[in-house]
Parts: structure tokens; sequence; C-alpha cells
């Protein structure tokens, strides 16, 4: 087996977010609290999870970082983009997810990071009225601006390498147009001519990440860098990129849950999901063409589990729905509740109630976390476009749809994939056996 090379994690890794609210500002203040040995970064598979390695009496189990080279916590440096001016304390402060105690010793950090202005088109999220805004001539004038804050940045903290991810509001939905999305020329010619309506600003972040030879990640349900103008770009930069939708709360559960049906070969006559939700993220999902972003997303998880194609009998014609609530009183604490209608043996039918009552910026944190270092340590390795053994973490999960490839939802293929990837980075062979 030929061994990937991959190059070491030195010097200081800059993490730029596109949004500071409620997830980022969790993120950042559990990654400082860390590292200075005051919390534990509970839920993260690169500081917890052991892997096997070499079968047989040769076997070993190790930790992430001791397979292959991750950048250490300590040698981050972070950054944001935001509508709103508030600071990464105020903003933590703001959110209401941690308490005070548990932000407090690291307040001095938190308030050095300060907001570069966002690229920002309120025709994307109505319902935010902040003006920590770019001013913009077109679409292309947003990717150079988003370029010069990159470089910039990097300059003035000393970063070797900069990861730029995506956790800001959820975009209105871009469907995919192939006269605009799919080449790289035809996008870019979109954004000159400022096609507004085709150009998400969240396209010009990533366009602007790859270009400065940053990998990008999309943690909201925006198509992005779902479209072949992207991954052509990711093509010619080299660089990984990773999307859509953190894996949180009810999509995890669903994940790992409907593999007990199938495995089983019980049948499904419906799966009905609603949460109530009441952040900023509550808020811009309140509004239909926002939540329609996040709706596609999170019903994409059944389709490659539960087939019909494969099993007529089980899985044909089910009925799927999510709803998201806006609920202020709940704040960040998502209540999400599903019922399941599964039928069994001679078609009898029963019920199974699954009532999840999480903190969203709790869960998505570590993903944050995990999504960073494993994307660096993808362009360390040289591995560029589509980062599938990512989908683990996500919701809805890349795939090259023009080729007709099937994405993978279920929790534990997605989790072999990733157990193999990491292997592989690390010199050691891929394998399928179960541990
Ligand atoms: N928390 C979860 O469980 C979870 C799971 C999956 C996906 N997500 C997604 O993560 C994202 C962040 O969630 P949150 O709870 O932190 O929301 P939030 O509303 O608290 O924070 C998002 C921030 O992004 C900013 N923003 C919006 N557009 C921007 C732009 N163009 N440039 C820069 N900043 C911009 C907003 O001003 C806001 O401060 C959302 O899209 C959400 O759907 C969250």
């Amino acid at each position: 087996m030929e061994k990937i090379s991959v190059r070491p994690a030195t010097g200081k890794l800059g993490v730029l977010c596109v949004g500071l609210g409620a997830v980022t500002s969790t993120f950042i203040t559990g990654v400082l609290m860390a590292r200075k040995g005051l919390a534990k970064p509970v839920g993260s598979m690169t500081q917890y999870d052991k892997i096997r390695v070499g079968k047989g009496v040769k076997k070993q189990y190790k930790h992430y970082g001791e397979i292959v080279p991750l950048a250490d916590l300590k040698n981050i440096v972070f950054g944001a983009w935001d509508v709103f001016p508030a600071n990464a304390y105020e903003s933590a402060i703001n959110c209401e997810v941690l308490k005070e105690k548990d932000i407090n010793p690291v307040k001095d950090e938190l308030e050095q990071i300060v907001p570069m202005k966002a690229a920002f088109d309120h025709n994307y999220a109505n319902r935010l009225d902040g003006n920590n805004v770019k001013d913009c001539k077109t679409r292309w004038d947003m990717v150079l601006q988003i370029r010069e804050d990159i470089k910039s940045f990097k300059e003035k903290n000393n970063c070797d390498r900069i990861v730029v991810i995506w956790a800001a509001s959820t975009e209105i939905y871009v469907p995919v147009n192939e006269e605009v999305h799919g080449s790289l020329k035809a996008l870019e010619n979109a954004m000159k001519s400022n096609d507004t309506k085709n150009v998400a600003p969240s396209m010009c972040y990533a366009y602007a990440a790859l270009t400065e030879g940053a990998p990008f990640i999309m943690g909201a349900p925006n198509t992005t860098v779902d479209i072949p103008a992207m991954w052509e770009l990711a093509e010619i930069t080299k660089m990984p990129i990773a999307g859509k939708d953190f894996k949180t709360g009810q999509t995890l559960v669903k994940s790992g849950f409907a593999p007990i049906i199938g495995t089983r070969c019980l049948g499904l006559s419906g799966w009905f999901s609603t949460n109530i939700l009441g952040n900023r993220d509550g808020l811009v999902l309140d509004e239909p063409a926002n939540f329609h972003t996040k709706e596609v997303s999170k019903l994409s998880t059944l389709e490659s589990i539960l087939v019909p194609e494969d099993q007529p009998d089980l899985y044909t014609d089910y009925y799927h729905k999510v709803r998201i609530n806006y609920y202020p009183p709940r704040n960040d604490n998502k209540e999400g509740w599903d019922n399941i209608d599964i039928f069994g043996w001679m078609g009898y039918p029963m019920q199974i109630k699954i009532n999840f009552l999480c903190r969203d910026s709790i869960l998505a944190a570590p993903l944050l976390l995990d999504l960073v270092l494993l994307s660096d340590l993808a362009a360390r390795a040289g591995r560029f476009g589509i980062q599938r053994f990512l989908s683990f973490f996500l919701k809805s999960p890349m795939h090259d749809y023009t080729e007709n490839e099937v994405p993978i939802n279920h929790l534990f293929q997605q989790y072999v994939i990733l157990k193999n990837a990491i292997r592989e980075m690390g010199g050691y062979e891929a394998d399928e056996e179960i541990d």
C-alpha cells in the first residue's frame, strides 16, 4: 500500500467562522476553556474517540491524534464575520447558551474576537437587520473583499493555514441552476454580472476561501458548495470542501435510529418530526423561504436508509414530514418530537415516540471542532473536493448527483468511512472489521 504523506500540523491554524451567533460563540468559548483545562470538549470525536488500527494480535486502539497529525487546540486562532458588531464575549452572553461562570474565565480572549463586516444580502435572510455589513457593488466585489479579509487575518495572526466554516443563518433556498452553477466559468460570470438571484453570499465566502487556499465547510443547509462550479474550483485549488448542515439533534437520532427499522426488516408508514426552538436560528427559520432550505436537507436523511426500491413491501410511500416552530421561551433548548409509525408481522401497526430535549449549540460545538480539525488534516494530506468521510457530522452529505451518486446517511456506515479515512491518512489499511 502506498503511504499517504501528510504534512505536519506546524504553526498556527486560523479558524474563520462565518456568523458569530449561538453556535460559533459556544464553539469558541468551549475551545478556549478546554485549552485552559477549565472545561471538557465532550462530544468531540477528535478529542475522545479511539479507533482500532491493525488486526489480530497487532491491533491497538488509538486516539485520532495518535494516528494522524492534528492541529493542537493551543495553536488555533479564531476570527469571524457577522452582520451584528457584537464581539464573541457579548455574543456568548447574549445567546444565553452558556452560564456566565463558563464564559468569564476566557472573557479577555473572547473580547478580542471582533467580527469583520459581513458579506450579506438582506433578501437572503430578511429577519436579520444588523449593520455590520460590507458595501459591495457586485457579488464579485464581495468575493474580493472576503479574500482581502482572509489574507489580512492570516498575516496579522501569523497563521500557517486557514479553515473557513459557515455557521451563519440559513439562507433562502437557492435551487441548482445548471446554467449558472454548472461550471466555474458560468459562476464567475454570474458573480461579475451581479446575478444576486443565483449567487448567494455564502457562495462568495466559499469561493474566496478556496481561492485563498482554505478548506470550506458548510454548516447550514445552504446549497453553496453543492454545485459543480464549486467542485471544479476545489479541484483547481486542491482544497477540501464539506457539507452540509451540522448533524446535531433530531437528524442524528434519525440516522442512528432508522437503521434499527431497516436492519430488522420492519415496515415504515410514516415519520413525523417536529421541533420547537426559540433562538435566532429559529427566528430565521420561521421564514418559509429559509425553512424550505432546512426542510430539503432534513428530509433527505431517510431516503437512502429506508429505500422503497429495495424493499417495496416495507418502504413504499411512507409519509415523512419535518416541522420547525419558532417558540421564543425555549431559546437554544430545542425540543424535538418524533412519531414513527411502523408495521410488523402481517402488517400490524405499532408506534415509536422519541422526545429529545436537547441543547442545539451544545450539540453543534463539537462538530465544528471536528470538522475544522479534520478538514485541515485533509488539506495537509492532499485530499481535495468533496470530503465524504466527513458525512458522519452532516445532515445532508455532499455527493455527486450528476453521476447519480447516492449519499450515505446511515450513521454507522458513515462511521466506518470516517474511521477508514483516518486509518489511511495514518498509514494503516482500511478495513471493515466490526468493533
Ligand atoms: N445548532 C444546531 O443544532 C444547528 C444544527 C445544524 C445547523 N445549524 C445551522 O448553523 C447556523 C448557525 O446557528 P446559530 O444557532 O448559531 O444561529 P444564530 O442566529 O445564533 O447565528 C447566526 C449568525 O450568523 C449571522 N449571519 C447571517 N448571515 C450572515 C452573513 N452572510 N455573513 C456573516 N454573518 C451572517 C447572523 O447575524 C447571526 O449572528 C444556522 O444556519 C443553523 O441552521 C445549527
